[in-house]
């Protein structure tokens, strides 16, 4: 290219950015130019997040193929998205973080330094949206203006992320405004790595089989290559809300966790207490955000069911928001009986991803309803019938919903400056060993629970389903920085609260008898454990202390109106001291990875975990 043509094709760069431009801020101006520069894309789009905007996307996918729209009169404005079958979810071995220093990254984390993995990315994205039209989609992930509240942007060649992003987040003209010169705001970047030539159709879901889902911590940047799906593509979640997060958390002093955050109110009194729990993925974090309780005395409400940000508040408590605005929720499972709240909260303007269709224009999925329809179309666009040996569904299929259609919402998600917290539980899937609810000894021995969690694997991750992995505050696959040092945060939060820190529970759902079977019948009946834990923050309720934390006494656990056998109760809280001096070896080794990173406190806290279990 001559000197004069590099000028030109400048030039009509910086038309197509700023002809259409709705921000003045020449730092946002010059790195979308630079952007549109790299990746080479036709058209540039500024998006307001407005209803106009969502309507004249979602009509042009439709046109293009890439969206179904689902019977009006049965699902009002929701369409039916089918991704490439070889796109279907998170990609854990190609996530990386990219920090100076790979001990920054810990040994959790796969490590490129950043030089090193732009100059590998740089000419994946040289022309990468050749063809295509480059949305510039700004959103805030919390109330614009809140004290914990951060924005960014997205890059992205993909209508479906945007559509998702706008009901993701609060995305829109209000967010764009709120990145003045000088402020802190994420970059991140995402192309679906599928330029188009001259007159080449498109596909229904363009992707590649190369992908990167990369992490600048230092720069707050993130580059996503390659995929079109969930976490993958709306980088306000797991890429912005819980890695790059958790890096300017652990800098200015506050947390980004994988947490649900809820509402409960004793009706008798009318206090309200706030609560937030880490459960791993598919381990039931949206279902005890949706808790119907089946015992009287509570009003559950939900703020959140996946991310939660805590920050101390002037009053010297722990504050907490949901960063996030919608849903994006795994579908199979979710029906009348296990989750009514949710399947009232699908009624319309929801995107479905790989569910399957029915014959009158509606979604179905495994679990929805007890019947199973005579024909479907599968989520690969298949005649599928219930004698089929494959599932309808993908077992990740999703519903990307608005929270606001929740009827369980509770007010407090509008909260500028979040909601204080009085309780913070820590949960994983253990069919054996675990308590249906501890509490914590101390605020450091909370940290050691939440970082010596161990949880059954599910569906939702690679391997054997069923195999103990550690997923130290279920934030494994999603913490920016050196684990170790992020427990250090954790006890150095813990001073900065002092008395006012929320009391830590560990929890488990998941016993199993000998027999296999479920000991605590869990869902509404969850309210029961969420009741003691009130109560013993309020002082009120007794406890009996064991080893491994303090346990309801006997008879504080509400348990009217339902038949849980003695030896099952018994089962349920036994604390055998042989297999946790078993486990305390086993910290002792996931510790080990750590080195010398491992706080003391924690040291200390295994130390007296083998004293107590010894005595
Ligand atoms: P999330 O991915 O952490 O949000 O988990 P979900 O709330 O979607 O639940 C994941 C799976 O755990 C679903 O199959 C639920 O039916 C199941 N589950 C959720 N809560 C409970 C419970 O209290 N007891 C039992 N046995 N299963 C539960
Ligand atoms: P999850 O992540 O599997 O933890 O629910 C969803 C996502 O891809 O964002
Ligand atoms: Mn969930």
């Amino acid at each position: 290219m001559s000197a004069t043509q590099t000028i030109e094709a400048e030039s009509t760069v910086t038309d197509l950015v700023r002809a259409n431009a709705t921000t003045a801020n020449e730092e946002v101006l010059q790195w979308v130019t630079e952007v549109a520069e790299l990746t080479k894309p036709v058209e540039v789009v500024w998006c307001d997040g407005s209803q106009d905007e969502w309507n004249r996307i979602t009509s042009e996918m439709v046109e293009a193929g890439s969206l179904i729209p689902l019977n009006k009169d049965l699902r009002p404005g929701s369409f039916l998205a089918r991704s490439h079958p070889a796109d279907v979810a998170r990609v854990e071995d190609r996530t990386f973080i990219c920090s100076e220093k790979e001990e920054d990254a810990g040994p959790t984390n796969n490590w490129v330094a950043p030089a090193e993995m732009k100059a590998e990315l740089m000419p994946l994205f040289d022309g990468a949206m050749r063809g295509r039209t480059m949305y510039v989609v700004p959103f805030s992930m919390g109330p614009v203006g809140g004290a914990i509240t951060q924005l960014g942007i997205e890059i992205t060649d993909s209508p479906y992320a945007v559509l998702n992003m706008r009901i993701m987040t609060r995305m829109g003209q209000a967010a764009l405004d709120g990145i003045t010169p000088g402020s802190e705001w994420v970059r991140t970047v995402h192309s679906v790595g599928a330029p188009l030539e001259e007159g080449q159709a498109d596909e229904a879901w363009p992707c590649n089989d190369t992908k990167y889902i990369t992490h600048f911590p230092e720069t707050l940047e993130v580059w996503s290559y390659g995929s079109g799906y969930g976490g993958n593509a709306l980088l306000s979640k797991k890429c912005f809300a819980l890695r790059i997060a958790s890096v300017m958390g652990r800098n200015e002093g506050w947390l980004a966790e994988h947490m649900l955050l809820l509402k409960l109110t004793n009706v008798d009194t009318g206090k309200a207490y706030h609560l937030s729990a880490a459960f791993p993925s598919a381990c039931g974090k949206t279902n005890l955000a949706m808790l119907q309780p089946t015992i009287p005395g509570w009003k559950v409400e939900t703020i959140g069911d996946d991310i939660a940000w805590l920050r101390p508040g002037k009053d010297g408590r722990l504050y907490a928001i949901n960063p996030e605005a919608g849903f994006f929720g795994v579908a199979p499972g979710t029906g009348e009986s296990t989750n009514p709240v949710a399947m009232e909260t699908l009624w319309g303007n929801t995107i479905f991803t790989n569910v399957a269709l029915t014959d009158d224009g509606d979604v179905w999925w495994e679990g929805k309803t007890d019947e199973v329809p005579a024909h479907l179309t599968d989520w690969q666009g298949n005649d599928w019938t219930p004698d089929a040996d494959r599932p309808a569904a993908h077992p990740n299929s999703r519903f990307t919903v608005p929270i606001q259609q929740t009827p369980s919402l509770a007010a407090d998600w509008y909260e500028q400056d979040g909601v204080p917290l009085d309780a913070i539980l820590f949960g994983g899937r253990r069919a054996t060993n675990v308590p249906l609810v501890a509490q914590s000894l101390s605020w450091e021995h909370g940290v050691f629970v939440g970082a010596t969690v161990s949880s059954e694997k599910t569906a939702a991750q690679e391997g054997t389903v069923g195999e103990l992995r550690r997923d130290p505050f279920a934030m494994l696959p999603f913490c920016g920085y050196n684990m170790a040092d992020y427990w250090g945060h954790w006890l150095e939060m813990g001073e900065t609260l002092g008395d006012k820190a929320p009391k830590v529970f560990q929890v488990n759902w998941f016993r199993k008898g000998a027999d296999g079977r479920f000991l605590w019948p869990g869902f509404g009946d969850n309210s029961r454990v969420i009741d003691w834990i009130i109560r013993r923050v309020e002082g009120e309720a007794r406890g009996r202390e064991t080893a491994i934390g303090t346990v309801p006494a006997d008879g504080e656990l509400n348990l009217e109106g339902i038949e849980v056998p003695a030896e099952d109760l018994d089962e349920l809280f036994s604390i055998d001291p042989a297999s946790w001096l078993a486990e305390a070896d086993l910290t002792e080794e996931f510790f080990a990875r750590f080195g010398d990173r491992v706080p003391v406190a924690l040291r200390d806290q295994l130390t007296q975990l083998r004293q107590r279990l010894s005595a």
